[in-house]
């Protein structure tokens, strides 16, 4: 089989993406600003998907890509150069992931960009894969558990943590993300949208709580109501997926049993 080019794979999806293909025999190249060698069977290749540095050689003999490449503000750029550079090297399947709400969460005014800027940014990656000539699929998911306990331990270093009033979240376990991109990635081209969400939507204020019980920890929760079109539509539920409540990982027991992401790091070292 022809090898498969994972991008991002020294990140926190990409790295189980990269676990999961390397556990089921496959020949894996992984795309990243700076490779070294690792005894872990996988080719690291030097790139840069906002330059395009690297790209093409990255690409050259592929079948398949796993696009788990990205960072805030750069989403786009690092969408648009792959997928046209896959369609180019005449790759199989481009499956690349997004986030659930990139189209639905309404970013309108400056204030809106500053706060979730992200999710349009992230739409725009979409667009430009859609764009590009490529055959593709694009997996949104919702947040990683890694990423919402980063942010509650940014938040509880103050006694008066900020909890925004009616926003639902519904954290998935990245590992459970990285098996539905292998999982795609082996299929046909869908030319269109897949979605995966955790098992259960949580007020953030829960969230919260139980982090902070599982730290043990006391803090007061704030109230917060932020203004304007994105947090509304957040209010609305836009960055959440019930119908696809696939993800097999609670947060409480991510809280309890920490993260297969960071395990897979420590790992790998
Ligand atoms: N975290 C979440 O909750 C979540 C939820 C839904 C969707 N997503 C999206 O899923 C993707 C992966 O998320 P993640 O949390 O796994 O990301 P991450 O841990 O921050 O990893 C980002 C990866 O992007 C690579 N990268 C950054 N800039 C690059 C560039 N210029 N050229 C090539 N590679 C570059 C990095 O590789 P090197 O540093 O090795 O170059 C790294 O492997 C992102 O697009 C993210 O927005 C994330």
């Amino acid at each position: 089989m022809d090898p498969i080019l994972v991008t991002g794979g020294t990140g926190t999806a990409g790295r189980l993406v990269v676990a999961r293909l390397r556990e089921a025999g496959r020949d894996v190249r992984v795309l990243t600003r700076s490779a070294r060698p690792r005894a872990d069977g996988v080719t690291y290749v030097t790139g840069d998907l906002t330059t395009g540095d690297g790209v093409a050689a990255a690409l050259d003999g592929v079948g398949s890509v796993i696009n788990c490449a990205g960072a805030n503000g750069i989403h786009e750029q690092v969408a648009r150069t792959l997928a046209r550079s896959a369609a180019a090297a005449g790759v199989r399947h481009l499956v690349h992931l997004s986030v659930v709400g990139a189209e639905r969460v309404r970013v309108r005014s400056r204030f809106d960009r500053q706060s979730f800027g992200y999710f349009d940014e992230m739409r725009h990656g979409e667009l430009a894969v859609e764009g590009s000539g490529a055959a593709w699929t694009t997996l949104r998911a919702t947040q990683f558990h890694d990423l919402i306990a980063t942010a509650a331990g940014f938040l509880v270093k103050s006694p008066v943590v900020p909890s925004l009033t009616r926003m639902r979240f519904q954290p998935v376990e990245a590992d459970d993300v990285a098996a539905r991109l292998v999982a795609l990635v082996d299929g046909e081209p869908h030319r269109g949208y897949v979605e995966i969400g955790g098992p259960e939507v949580l007020p953030m204020k829960e969230l919260l709580r139980q982090y902070l019980d599982a730290r043990g920890l006391r803090r007061v929760l704030l109230p917060v109501r932020l203004p304007g079109a994105a947090a509304a539509s957040i209010r609305d539920g836009a960055n959440l997926t019930p119908d696809h409540a696939d993800g097999t990982r609670t947060w409480a027991d991510f809280l309890t049993g920490g993260s297969l992401a960071a395990r897979a790091a420590a790992a790998r070292g």
